[in-house]
């Protein structure tokens, strides 16, 4: 029970790495905060959760984290409702395939948004709110970025989001930085290929999957809950030592 008495946000978590990350942390003790667009997948997340308990640990807060009016609505929640945040995991995220020479400003600024620019404003707006707190009361207080394998090694036809993620590890640091005089430490975690909505369609070919196995020195996908084991362990008093640093959770892709 490492988050009991701990408040903990996820953005994306009605679905993926973000769903697994909640489901973890929650059986773990923490009260969670489910952010994403789609009201009905945050409520399944949420019973899924709180069927198994008496009293309920997850309810969901349906926004946009690229929506800096969403993301101020979101702040103003956590903090007239617990006035403290312990956990943040910025999870959200998302891609398309195109190639540079062909890709659209909008596809380009999408991409951009839903995967960097929401890291900052969901970072700006709580970690306002952490900072706040950790002047009044002094624990762990961390938060997790979830960047990509891509991040550190461009991947075929995804350029933008491959440039984001890279933002996003970089972004990690200079906020490790800037929150560090608080206590407050703050991590990303790169995972390689994972089963969720995300990958779903890439999966579905034969060619792809055979490619993944073939450059993986654990010659598989892994799993959500394989990503969020990490995840929830960065956010943990257990890596109190850490922060500024990029877990990367592929398998072994990079060593091949
Ligand atoms: N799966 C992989 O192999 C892999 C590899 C490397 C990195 N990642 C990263 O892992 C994270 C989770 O992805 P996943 O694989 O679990 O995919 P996923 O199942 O598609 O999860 C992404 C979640 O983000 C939410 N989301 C998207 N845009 C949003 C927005 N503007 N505002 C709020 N929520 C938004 C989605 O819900 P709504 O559409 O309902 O908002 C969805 O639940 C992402 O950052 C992704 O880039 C995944």
């Amino acid at each position: 029970m490492r988050f009991s008495q701990t408040i903990a946000l996820v953005t994306g978590a009605g679905s993926g790495i973000g769903k697994a990350t909640a489901l973890r942390l929650a059986s773990e003790g923490a009260k969670v905060i489910l952010v994403g667009r789609t009201k009905g997948k945050l409520e399944d997340t949420a019973n899924e959760i709180n069927r198994s308990v008496r009293i309920p640990l997850a309810e969901v807060f349906p926004a946009d984290v690229t929506d800096a009016e969403d993301v101020r609505e979101l702040a103003e929640y956590v903090e007239e409702q617990y006035g403290d945040l312990h956990v943040l995991i910025n999870n959200a995220g998302g891609s398309s395939n195109t190639r540079i020479l062909t890709m659209s400003e909008q596809e380009w600024e999408y991409v951009q948004n839903v995967n960097l620019k929401s890291v900052f404003l969901v970072s700006k707006a709580l970690g306002k709110i952490m900072s706040e707190a950790a002047k009044r009361e002094e624990r762990n207080r961390a938060i997790v970025n979830v960047a990509s394998l891509s991040g550190h090694q461009a991947g075929a036809e995804i350029p933008h989001y491959s440039a984001a993620k890279a933002g996003v590890i970089n972004f990690t640091r200079s906020l490790a930085l800037e929150l560090s005089p608080f206590g407050i430490r703050v991590n990303s975690v790169s995972p390689g290929f994972a089963k969720t909505a995300l990958t779903e369609q890439g999966l579905q070919n034969d060619k792809f999957v055979r490619a993944i196995q073939r450059n993986t020195a654990l010659k598989r996908v892994g799993r959500p809950d394989e990503i969020a084991n990490v995840i929830v362990f960065a956010a943990s008093s257990e890596a109190s030592y850490m922060t500024g640093s990029d877990l990367l959770v592929d398998g072994g892709w990079l060593i091949k």
